[in-house]
């Protein structure tokens, strides 16, 4: 379905073009991550789907065709939970100079208790442990890029109520899935944090986005059937995945700096973008989480 004329408008308000750039988006084959791959394709981008199921994003892909024929899509192979993946990912990317100008760590998962490949938690595993690695892996390349590269990765409302806890990092004595699910996006938050400042000066940009409430296949998933059907006759409270992908264009529009969070701007939970405040939770305690996540992955 092509974008509403309310997005094209708010659009325009923008005044950017991303003709010439090109954007990969993780997890692109469906919710947040396809509407900010048709959003990028509206103002000309070049886009990298990386999914973990090519058929999935093959149909997406397809889609994305019938409404915008001469857009370049392509797709390259992604699972965030398979660190054998990754590596494979990174490899390929440098290995074939991909050129990414937009880098959009959209991939996530929630309410999926679990292990992964690797052994982790499967909601730390993924949201973070998977994004940092990708992203360690790829940041040597990025750097090298003879232009500006504009990092996001997707964080979510929650990590405001995240706690980390070295102890119990993956709440294995009591687990709880939204506690984890906020540690994974808080720990994200902190890392991308980071990263921004120890970046500074450099081509590279890093911004944490997030959409806020949407009724998607990951927000609906581990809920019983009543508070869906609930959540569904109240779908109109929520912000459309749609207007939730439309963060990475107004921190891009707005030369927000590096380091910025970009969220929704009623109460951090509704409406189109605006900046959030980066709380103190957020820029305090990074060093002490990534001795502890580098011991984790032993690299
Ligand atoms: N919806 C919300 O209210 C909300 C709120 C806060 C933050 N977020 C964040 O927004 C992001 C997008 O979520 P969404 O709501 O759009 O969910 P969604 O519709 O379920 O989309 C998630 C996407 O990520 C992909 N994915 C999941 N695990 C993956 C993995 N291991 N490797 C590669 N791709 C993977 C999925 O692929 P498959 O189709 O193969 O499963 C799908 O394309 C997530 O990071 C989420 O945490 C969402």
């Amino acid at each position: 379905m092509a974008l509403s004329e309310k997005t094209k408008k708010w659009l325009k308000k923008q005044n950017i073009s991303l003709s010439g750039k090109t954007v990969l988006v993780t997890g692109a084959n469906s919710g947040i991550g396809y509407k900010t791959v048709e959003t990028a394709i509206y103002l000309g981008a070049e886009i990298i789907m990386a999914c973990r199921n090519i058929e999935k994003a093959e149909v997406a892909r397809e889609n994305l065709l019938k409404d915008y024929p001469d857009s370049k899509i392509s797709i390259m192979k992604l699972d965030i939970s398979d660190f054998s993946s990754i590596d494979t990912f990174a490899n390929e990317v440098i290995s074939n100079k991909i050129d990414i100008d937009v880098f959009v760590n959209n991939a996530g998962t929630f309410h999926r208790k679990g292990i992964t490949k690797d052994g982790f938690e499967s909601v730390i595993g993924t949201n973070y442990f998977g994004v940092y690695r990708l992203t360690e892996a790829l940041l040597p390349y990025l750097k090298s890029l003879p232009h500006k590269v504009h990092y996001f990765n997707t964080i979510s409302l929650v990590y405001k109520y995240g706690k980390i806890s070295f102890d119990d990092f993956y709440y294995s004595e009591k687990y709880n899935h939204f506690a984890v699910y906020a540690r994974s996006k808080l720990c994200l938050a902190k890392y991308t944090y980071y990263l921004a400042q120890k970046y500074q000066n450099t081509n590279l940009f890093f911004y944490m986005i997030h959409p806020g409430t949407t009724i998607t296949a990951l927000a609906a998933g581990g809920f019983s059937e009543f508070i869906k059907n609930a959540a569904n006759a109240f779908r109109w409270i929520f912000n459309s995945p749609e207007k939730s992908s439309l963060e990475m264009v107004y921190v891009l529009a707005n030369d927000l700096p590096s380091g910025s969070i970009a969220g929704p701007r009623l109460f951090e939970v509704w409406g189109y973008p605006k900046e959030n405040r980066v709380r103190k939770l957020v820029k305090e305690g990074a060093e002490e989480l990534l001795s502890f996540t580098e011991a984790e992955l032993k690299f």
